[in-house]
């Protein structure tokens, strides 16, 4: 048995806009989606997931799937698909385990499933290179979304640390590994991106002079981002945050009071800085807070789940 295990992750900067063509910036997060692989005798792939479900089938008759009704519909799709594009004959026994809350908008629990899967699939037939990733599962990542992904989230499960990504064409800029603490509160409020995408969507098409005047701001946080992380300055990369939390919620209307009042308690509270990670409207609240403050925070918080991990981790392994 082998084992495979790839990161959640977080938007630092950049949400929406990255739908746009604009930069924004992904970390992986320090909680994980586990992967345990085996060949079987026989050629029937068995999968086992506390979050998706369990399915059995024989090689020939596995098939891609259209839309995802079922949450272990997203596994079969991608196992059907690498079985069928590299015409293997063997089959597998997946188990899949998780730390990262299913349906936690903002976490990205469905990029490290993929990512985990695949590493898991490639640790056993090597089929598929760690550049071409992305590619292979934007497919995946976009049906789950509705149609509306960027799918950058990938890149960070993927590699892992901090990645300055953006579409069209895909660029990926690899910002290194530097862990730093984060809190990650919950609103448990499921937030889909598949609505969110689309509820900013009708503001830019309603207005795109103003909606471009706001993306150009996320841009340049994002790039003043990038240099507070290569700079490790925390309290520069803390206040950027508190703009873009500003923006999301303030210019493009995707926040929600719970989300505002998490931000809200952990400024006061001594974090450096703290934002709406994601579609927003619900998911999760990321704090950017020093090791000696942690608790404090987290007791201020008790009206809702917070995870208390770190950013920059390595990726899928
Ligand atoms: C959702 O996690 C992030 C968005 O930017 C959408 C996307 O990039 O696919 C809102």
């Amino acid at each position: 048995m082998m084992q495979t295990s790839a990161p959640g992750n977080i938007f630092l900067f950049g949400e929406h806009a990255v739908v746009y063509n604009r930069p924004g910036i992904i970390s992986a997060i320090g909680l994980r989606t586990y992967c345990e692989i085996e060949k079987n005798e026989d050629s029937l792939i068995n999968i086992y997931s506390e979050g998706y479900g369990e399915f059995s089938a024989k090689i020939e008759n596995l098939k891609p799937v259209g839309n995802y009704a079922e949450r272990i519909d997203l596994l079969c799709d991608l196992i059907s698909t690498y079985y069928r594009k590299f015409k293997i004959k063997e089959g597998v026994t997946l188990k899949i385990t998780s730390d990262i809350p299913k349906d936690s908008g903002g976490m990205s629990s469905s990029t490290a499933v993929l990512c985990s899967v695949l590493e898991g699939l490639n640790k056993i037939f090597q089929k598929v290179d760690k550049k071409d990733y992305y590619e292979f599962l934007l497919p995946f990542q976009k049906k789950i979304h509705g149609g509306n992904a960027s799918g950058v989230e990938l890149f960070s499960s993927t590699f892992g640390g901090y990645n300055k990504v953006r579409i069209g064409p895909v660029r990926c800029e690899n910002l290194g590994e530097l862990k730093l603490p984060i809190l990650i509160a919950d609103t448990e409020i499921e937030a889909k991106t598949s609505e969110t995408v689309p509820y900013v969507r009708n503001g830019w098409e309603k207005d795109k002079n103003s909606y471009e005047d706001i993306f150009y701001r996320i841009r340049q946080l994002v790039e003043e981002g990038k240099k507070a992380i290569k700079n490790h300055d925390l309290v520069v990369l803390g206040n950027l945050m508190i703009k873009n939390h500003e923006i999301l919620a303030k210019d493009l209307g995707v926040s929600h009071p719970k989300l505002n009042k998490m931000v809200e308690i952990a400024l006061e509270n001594g974090a450096y800085g703290a934002k709406l990670s994601g579609g927003g409207k619900g998911g999760a609240a990321i704090i950017l807070v020093s090791k000696e403050k942690e608790d404090k925070i987290i007791e201020k918080l008790n009206f809702c789940k917070v995870y208390k991990t770190e950013i920059g981790v390595n990726g899928c392994k």
